[in-house]
């Protein structure tokens, strides 16, 4: 988008009449407070996109949808309430969307991070969490450690949001599969959603959504970089579609091809050993020329380019990757709506 189409400075520049804008009040899409949906997941902890059912999965993006054609603008939902970012890592997307997203819906956002609080080490997770619940009403944590989140949210009687672990990155799903429904539609049984890369936070969260929705999802590693062995148990048991392998032929024909980085945050010390076991499993034009006519690439990012990808990918025709960035403040938006959304201010 240029910024002339960003910032247009008449209506008519905007692609949108003048009275089409004084319309939308009556646009009988518009969401007022009374017609705002019921929320599904209220007061509840969102740790793992298994946390919701797969109904809740669907009103959850049903609304992303919403939130992004507009129809919820003015809406706030979540005037008078308060959430909490903690970052014990580096973020850029996790960060602004929260922030901007609790903004939008008429709550406040503020980010702590583990400079200032020390979680587990200045003081302990539970006096974190049993202080925390008396002051805001939600939790967003980025931790090392899943269990983390589990301690935050065993002590803390206001819902707790996983913003990355290093287990899962359920947050960054929903907004994935906001993309991936944007090109295909909603139902995506079937559809291949192929990972190529290293089995981490990420490859484990896309089985997740494959138990969720019936997507058919292929993960492809070197060997020893596989994704947790009871996330993959588990998949198994629910009788989800997941392959995995280390053949680079599975990529041909899918419908979506998603990467990640090889190195993680906290992964810094294995840096060579990684790049060298990840070595030609890095996703190039040529590589994205394999997969469906119609498929698209996604990739979370941060990108290290020159490793699993390269800046000629991202800019390809079939990468959607700047759409998905977007995606993570609509899809957030709707979580926290859904989580937050039945909740009274306490002061
Ligand atoms: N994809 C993602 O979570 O980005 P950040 O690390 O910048 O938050
Ligand atoms: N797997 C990456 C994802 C970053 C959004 C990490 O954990 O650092």
């Amino acid at each position: 988008m240029t910024k002339a189409a960003r910032f247009p400075r008449t209506p008519a520049e905007a692609g949108q009449p003048q009275q089409a804008q004084a319309n939308m009040a009556n646009n009988p899409a518009h969401l007022t407070p009374e017609t705002l949906p019921a929320p599904v997941m209220a007061g509840r902890d969102f740790l793992s996109n298994l946390d919701m059912t797969p109904e809740e999965l669907r009103t959850v993006l049903d609304t992303a949808h919403s939130m992004k054609r507009g129809e919820w603008r003015g809406v706030k939902p979540l005037s008078g309430l308060s959430l909490a970012l903690i970052f014990e890592k580096a973020s850029l997307r996790t960060r602004t969307t929260f922030d901007v997203g609790m903004y939008q819906l008429g709550g406040h956002a503020l980010t702590l991070s583990n400079a200032e609080i020390g979680l587990g080490t200045r003081e302990r997770v539970s006096d974190v969490a049993r202080n925390l619940e008396r002051w805001v009403d939600g939790v967003m944590g980025r931790v090392y450690l899943q269990q983390t989140l589990h301690e935050l949210a065993d002590h803390a009687a206001i819902p707790v949001i996983n913003g990355l672990s290093d287990m899962l990155h359920p947050a960054q799903l929903l907004a994935d599969y906001q993309t991936i429904e944007e090109e295909f539609g909603t139902d995506l049984r079937g559809r291949r959603v192929v990972y190529i890369g290293d089995g981490n936070n990420l490859a484990n969260s896309h089985i997740h959504l494959g138990i969720l929705t019936g997507t058919d999802v292929t993960i492809v590693t070197p060997v020893g970089y596989e994704p947790n062995g009871s996330v993959l148990m588990d998949a198994v048991k629910r009788g989800a579609n997941v392959t995995l392998t280390n053949d680079l032929g599975a990529i041909e024909g899918a419908d979506v091809l998603y990467t990640d980085v090889w190195i993680s945050m906290g992964q810094e010390a294995e840096a060579d050993i990684r790049r060298r076991a990840f070595r030609g499993y890095q996703v190039t034009p040529a590589m994205l020329d394999t997969i469906a006519p119609d498929g698209i690439f996604l990739h979370c990012l941060p990108a290290h380019y020159g490793e699993e990808t390269v800046p000629e990918a991202t800019e390809h025709p079939k990468s959607r990757v700047f759409d998905q960035a977007e995606n993570r403040l609509h899809a957030q938006k709707a979580l926290l709506y859904h989580v937050m959304g039945e909740m009274a201010p306490r002061w």
